[in-house]
């Protein structure tokens, strides 16, 4: 065993754990396994935990500005990992990425304009055009005979010149399809955004789980005129398990709509970080890399059992093979079943709680998200729990 045991199940019953504590709520068995909701089920760095056991130990929890070392933590991780040197004067903190994702739709845009999403994508951004009555432009994502997402660029431009359209929400690495888009695609996709005047908005919040030889590119460290058209939301919630912490941190180089944004968000009312949780992110860029690399070569490894047991096991099942992120993309449409039978199998009667696709929009149906950050053993119960169901079907 390395330094770090992995393979610990940690009880997370009990723990106001949104991912364990409401299956009933959810319509859900008791005694489902859970892999869905994107938080891992391991605790967060030692380093971590100890910083936030120091601030409780202080006692006082009162209103919080980051001092110089919580930037400096922060943009030393960009620096290191992207090759991206950001000024501290860029940030705009908020309690988490979606929330600045809607208040970036409120900012930059207008009742009735058009936001372009790439389905099947991460369902919130659907939710935050949809709930601020703007109008979704879909540009589904296309899966080759290579099993691999791309993206219609046709059609993207087509919809970009749309007069309508004012902004594109990019998540890169794409969750749930796990595509960690090329450089040359970004471009391509900026390029197109630039002339038809449409902001970008790039969620990066997968960005420290990117496999094998796919290479990370910040959408707005690759050229400076991108400056003015995109802002960077990204968190240390995923790579550290901090998402109950609620701390991200948004970079918007044009001082204008970096002003747009923080009236938007203090027309919200909200103004200060959560204080365990501002130490909790300085501590998880300053002393937490150990923990990163060594969960990464976990999860990594726990990809590979599951497309190995999903061949060797689950006939008609294909995964796509992810080149970012710990959530795993099944497409279940060669076992010839329809849409609700397969999440009525899984869910219902193997009992495991996975994301299904249909959630990402009608393109991701037949499919399901498995969440793979977990001990090996509770990923390898809830597969032998799906082929259970499976063998008994055929
Ligand atoms: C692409 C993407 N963006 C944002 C989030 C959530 O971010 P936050 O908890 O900071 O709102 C998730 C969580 O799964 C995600 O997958």
């Amino acid at each position: 065993m390395g330094k770090y045991n992995f393979d610990e199940i940690t009880d997370r019953r009990g723990t106001n754990s949104l991912k364990y504590d409401f299956a009933a709520e959810w319509g859900r068995s008791q005694d489902a396994i859970p892999l869905w909701v994107a938080d891992m089920d391991f605790p967060t760095a030692p380093e971590i935990i100890r910083k936030a056991e120091e601030v409780v130990r202080h006692g006082i929890f009162g209103y919080s500005e980051p001092l110089d070392g919580y930037y400096e933590a922060a943009l030393s991780h960009y620096k290191r990992h992207f090759g991206w040197n950001p000024p501290k004067e860029w940030i705009v903190k908020t309690p988490g990425v979606v929330f600045a994702i809607a208040q970036c739709v409120r900012a930059f845009t207008d009742e009735g304009d058009g936001v372009i999403i790439q389905n099947p994508v991460y369902y919130p951004f659907t939710d935050v055009v949809k709930n601020n009555n703007r109008k979704l432009v879909d540009n589904p994502l296309k899966l080759n005979d290579h099993g691999v997402y791309e993206i219609d660029f046709d059609d993207f431009e087509k919809k970009a010149a749309s007069p309508d359209t004012k902004m594109f929400l990019l998540c890169n690495p794409h969750n749930p399809v796990g595509r960690v888009w090329t450089k040359e695609e970004l471009i391509r996709l900026e390029e197109i955004c630039l002339k038809n005047h449409v902001l970008v908005i790039s969620d990066e919040i997968h960005s420290d789980f990117v496999w094998e030889d796919n290479e990370f590119n910040v959408l707005v460290n690759i050229d400076d005129r991108y400056r003015e058209n995109v802002i960077t939301c990204t968190s240390p919630s995923k790579a550290f398990n901090l998402a109950g912490l609620q701390v991200s941190n948004i970079f918007i180089p044009d001082g204008t709509k970096r002003k747009q944004l923080t009236d938007e968000i203090w027309a919200g009312g909200y103004l200060y970080l959560n204080t365990i949780g501002l130490a909790a992110c300085q501590a998880a860029y300053e002393s937490g890399q150990d923990w990163l690399k060594a969960v990464k070569e976990y999860i990594w490894e726990n990809i590979l059992f599951c497309i190995d047991y999903t061949e060797k096991n689950l006939p008609g099942v294909k995964i796509i093979r992810p080149q970012g992120t710990y959530l795993v993309w099944m497409d279940y449409r060669g076992t010839g079943l329809s849409f609700k039978e397969i999440e009525d199998l899984i869910n219902v009667k193997a009992r495991v709680w996975l994301d299904d696709g249909s959630i990402f929009g009608k393109e991701g149906e037949g499919f399901e998200r498995i969440n793979v950050a977990c001990p090996r053993a509770v990923l390898a119960e809830a597969l032998e729990r799906i082929k259970g169901v499976f063998l008994k079907k055929s």
